[in-house]
């Protein structure tokens, strides 16, 4: 019997929801984004983000259940509910998780706290399913960057990490430097296009030392150019950025590969979003033999499609999770560090 599970995420500044089945096919996916909000002040409010996931979940999720085709059903229309219960931030993490329990409730249903970054790493799983396993996952996005082995749904082992900034992050603090914006990975991007990535010879730190990430220095070292050469192209800035950090995921999903047998690499998290760092993936991969799963643009970035997947395996797994389970501003990734 199919399985149909809604799940709603509000960690951050997108309000989402939606219905999966048996964590492989998406019914409906919606994502109302705040960045119109948060843009003026550039960067994420926490009140704000708060404030509006409670003035949206209410119609997300009814758009959700009536493009799934679940509006109008009498009994309950999903097996369970889902909501990100961490990390993320806390005022936006306490919207999805009490409606999500209060709906699960009234229904008479499970309800499955999920871990976002977890979800983020179902994104290639449920667009291909076929994936060629193991696969080395890059998840990188605003608050995490992490190279994890995947050898199927739940089985996970982290061999890298950042040791200062996540990868958006670095795109967010250098966009803002440059006055281009925020977010900073997509005006980047923009601004980048037009530069020479070749203009400026920014560092790669950590690039053959392990398969922990660093960013922070890299930030550290635009900063200190710009203000050196006033007079730079701020396209050339951003495009030697971006080939800083394109050069250094690549070379360590590589390194990845070699170390645990992969026979695959997958992009996750909001910075997959990056079409240079897309294609160099795909080329570093073919050049290896080795198979490239990278998420729509859609499924990169923040969604409920990835925790309702998530969800779905977590719920099989270990069923539900307690009622009286709360949010976790700071909830670590499931897989254990393994190198
Ligand atoms: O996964 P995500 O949507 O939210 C978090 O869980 O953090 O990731 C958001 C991050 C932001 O730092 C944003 O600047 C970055 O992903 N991002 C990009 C691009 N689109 C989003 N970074 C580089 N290039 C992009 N095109
Ligand atoms: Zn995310």
């Amino acid at each position: 019997m199919t399985r149909l599970i809604l799940a709603v995420e509000t960690s951050c500044d997108e309000t989402a929801a939606a219905v999966v089945a048996d964590g492989r096919e998406i019914r409906a996916s919606v994502v109302a984004s705040q960045v119109d909000l948060h843009a003026h002040f550039g960067g994420v409010v926490p009140e704000l983000a708060g404030r509006a996931h409670l003035a949206r979940i209410v119609p997300v999720v009814a758009e959700a259940l009536g493009a799934a085709g679940l509006g109008s059903a009498a009994a309950p229309p999903v097996a369970a509910v889902a909501a990100t219960a961490g990390p993320g931030l806390i005022g936006a993490l306490l919207v999805g998780v009490s409606f999500a329990k209060a709906l699960a409730m009234a229904w008479g249903v499970p309800y499955v706290g999920v871990n976002h970054l977890e979800g983020h790493l179902y994104a290639s799983l449920l667009e291909d399913p076929e994936i060629r396993l193991p696969a080395v996952v890059v998840l990188v996005s605003g608050g995490h960057s992490l190279i994890v082995e995947m050898t199927g749904p739940r089985a996970y082992a982290v061999l890298g990490e950042t040791v200062d900034d996540a990868a958006g992050e670095a795109f967010d603090k250098v966009a803002r430097f440059l006055g281009l914006g925020y977010p900073g990975g997509p005006a980047i991007e923009k601004a980048a296009a037009r530069g020479d990535p070749t203009a400026i010879a920014f560092p790669r730190p950590m690039l053959r030392d392990g398969l922990d990430l660093s960013f922070s220095g890299l930030k550290t070292a635009v900063v200190h150019y710009v203000r050196a050469h006033p007079d730079v192209s701020g396209a050339d800035v951003a495009a030697s950025f971006q080939a800083a950090v394109v050069e250094i995921l690549v070379e360590k999903a590589l390194r990845a590969a070699v170390v645990s047998r992969a026979r695959s690499v997958c992009l996750a998290g909001g910075v997959a979003a990056n079409g240079p760092l897309r294609a160099a993936i795909r080329r570093a991969a073919d050049g290896a033999g080795l198979g490239a799963y990278l998420p729509s643009l859609a499924m990169c970035t923040d969604n409920a499609a990835m925790i309702a997947a998530a969800a779905h395996f977590n719920l099989v797994g270990d069923g539900p999770s307690a009622l009286d389970a709360g949010a976790e501003p700071g909830l670590a990734f499931p897989g254990a560090r393994v190198r």
